[in-house]
């Protein structure tokens, strides 16, 4: 597996809004014989060119904060994004609020930085990359691959049957992007969508509303859900793995974006999904792109960065 995986981000996305990444690899920068100078010299391009506004603070936590107004809107539309799937098209599908986009995370204690394709690939040449996970880390890929658009579009090498197991690969860049199929499911409800082989799934909240056009303030977030109590297991025996790791010099990062998403319940698709065949079915599980979703790659981008000592 390490062969085969320099590093593996295991997203634990599950029904709900927890995405959860494991850097699982001794060192997952670590340059290798046959990467050479090439990506020494990489890294020190990327960290020379970090601006100094690109920093993460160390001790930040960043998954703390709270939703701006940010007029800047999302770095890609439904139409200089191609892959976009139907059903995550919210605009497509006749959604039409738009100031769900105009929102940025902002960290109590520092700034988030915006997601930077070419520096990201520049982080991940030569690399490998997973995600593993269910529909919700394959909506996480899914922004992922709008992010980069504009710097490159992956060649699809592989794709199963069910379309549950992708492969990209970025040439310029000779990087190699997956989705490992596995569901962490709970108490969600299985259904088989329109033969396309995806399932999807809905928790309690299966039938309830997310028509709601702006995010929600902290004090409207109910924290006590199951959604958040979910997260705080997980978070638990994520932490447990991590000192585990240390001693054996493995490292874990954490993606924990389920606070900032409990306040966004105006991201997800809803009634705009694509739902011809199951009408008045609410999707309040994936996420509309763009949308508040791209910011799990801010999040990941900024982890990445404090995990492979490229901090600055
Ligand atoms: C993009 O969204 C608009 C509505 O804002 C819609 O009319 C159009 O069909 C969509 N285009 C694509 C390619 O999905
Ligand atoms: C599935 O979708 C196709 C078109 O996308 C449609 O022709 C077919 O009737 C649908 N099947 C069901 C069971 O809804
Ligand atoms: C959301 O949907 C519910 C149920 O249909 C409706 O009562 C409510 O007015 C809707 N809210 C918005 C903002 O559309």
């Amino acid at each position: 597996m390490g062969k085969m995986v320099p590093f593996l981000f295991i997203s634990l996305a599950t029904v709900l809004v927890f995405s959860l990444f494991l850097v699982c690899s001794p060192n997952p920068f670590k340059v290798t014989p046959k990467q050479g100078l090439n990506s020494v010299q990489n890294l020190h391009a990327l960290q020379e060119t970090l601006p100094k506004t690109h920093s993460v603070e160390e001790n930040c936590d960043l998954f703390t904060g709270h939703w701006v107004p940010e007029l800047r809107g999302s770095l890609y539309t439904n139409s200089s994004c191609t892959s976009i799937p139907d059903s995550k098209n919210c605009f497509k599908n006749g959604r039409k609020d738009k100031d769900f986009l105009n929102w940025r995370w902002k960290p109590e204690k520092c700034e988030l930085p915006r997601f930077d394709a070419k520096a990201f690939l520049e982080m991940v040449r030569g690399k490998k990359m997973a995600f593993v996970g269910d529909s919700v880390a394959r909506n996480h890929i899914e922004s992922l691959l709008c992010l980069l658009s504009p710097e490159e579009t992956p060649m699809g090498t592989y794709k199963d049957s069910e379309d549950r197991f992708r492969k990209w690969y970025f040439p310029r860049h000779d990087f190699t992007l997956m989705k490992l199929w596995t569901k962490f499911l709970i108490e969600g409800e299985e259904r088989m969508i329109n033969g396309t082989g995806e399932l999807q799934y809905w928790s309690g909240n299966s039938g309830g509303y997310c028509n709601k056009t702006s995010p929600l303030s902290e004090a409207e977030t109910n924290f006590g859900s199951f959604d958040w109590e979910m997260r705080n297991i997980q978070a638990e025996e994520i932490e447990s793995a991590r000192q585990n790791g240390m001693k054996d010099g493995r490292k874990f990062g954490v993606v924990d974006v389920t606070r900032a998403m409990l306040m966004r319940p105006d991201g997800h698709p809803g009634s705009h999904w694509d739902n011809n065949w199951m009408k008045g079915y609410n999707d309040c599980v994936h996420w509309c792109m763009p949308g508040p979703v791209d910011y799990w790659n801010d999040f990941l981008m900024a982890v990445m960065r404090k995990e492979s000592g490229l901090v600055s």
